[in-house]
């Protein structure tokens, strides 16, 4: 996992350095019959709300490729402008991926899915093999796509992303400050995590305080989840739609249960 917040590697090299775990493991599998893809997110949703550190992908990337692998952007979670700053957000690590699998936004509540290849990893299915779906290519679904995708630009909620969390984020940055359970805030865009710790020196996670805040946020109307393999990170990836005053009214509900647990 490229955590520079929990994980070994937390320097200004750490993309380079979490990148070196992917390109030993394309070797060893290159040595044991071939590598055949390479599937990341181009942020770790439910890994615990992970930016992956600059650099990450593009070497990650090069050592599949090298080892004859293909490389998948999961954005499933993190797509359609969420990352505000760009559409997708493999474009923040400055990468082009082989294949990009895309899900539940796509069609704004509607099933849909969508796989995105070039031409010629999609050509090399067509060689008689069979591959059957019975809600593939559905034109209702086809619409739902083209009219969020319409929205999306007519709404500017890309931008709306970018500003909404960056002003987000500030906000939550303080309630870092003022309340030494919150470890870490990091995000890009509407994509945000809060790392609960007990201890900021031993970062001892604090899971069971994380499932009570969104409990307690619960009975404030506010509908949270917890994330990572401790439980520990609170997860905020609203709609895209999500406002300065939702902003606002959010962080004001999550102060007051910081304050005290207890009264909340
Ligand atoms: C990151 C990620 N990838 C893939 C999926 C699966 O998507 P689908 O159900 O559209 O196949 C999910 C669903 O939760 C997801 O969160």
């Amino acid at each position: 996992m490229p955590d520079v917040y929990r994980g070994p590697h937390r320097g200004d090299d750490a993309g380079i350095r979490y990148a070196e775990a992917v390109s030993n493991a394309a070797q060893d599998a290159e040595e044991n019959g071939g590598v055949a893809a390479f599937f990341c997110e181009s942020a770790v949703s439910c890994g615990g709300q992970i930016i992956l550190p600059p650099g990450y992908l593009h070497e990650a990337y090069a050592a599949v490729r090298a080892a004859g692998g293909v490389c998948v952007a999961d954005e499933v979670q993190t797509g359609f402008g969420r990352a505000g700053s760009h559409f997708w957000m493999f474009e923040t690590q400055d990468v082009v991926p082989d294949i990009v699998t895309l899900g539940k936004p796509i069609g704004n509540g509607h099933p849909l899915g969508a796989v995105i290849t070039t031409l010629e990893i999609a050509a090399s299915f067509a060689n008689g093999m069979e591959y059957f779906n019975t809600f593939g290519g559905n034109p209702v679904s086809c619409a739902a796509g083209l009219a969020v995708l319409d929205v999306i630009r007519d709404e500017e909620l890309q931008q709306n992303a970018h500003e909404v969390g960056a002003y987000l984020k500030a906000k939550l940055i303080e309630l870092k400050n003022r309340h030494s359970l919150v470890g870490d805030v990091r995000g890009e865009g509407l994509f945000m995590g809060i790392e609960l710790v007990h201890d900021r020196l031993t970062l001892e996670p604090a899971g069971r305080e994380a499932a009570i805040l969104i409990e307690q946020m619960k009975e404030k109307g506010i509908l949270l989840s917890t994330d990572g393999p401790f439980h520990n990170v609170i997860k905020i990836k609203p709609p895209l739609v999500f406002s300065r005053r939702d902003a606002d009214e959010l962080v004001a509900k999550m102060g007051v249960v910081l304050t005290d647990p207890q009264r909340a």
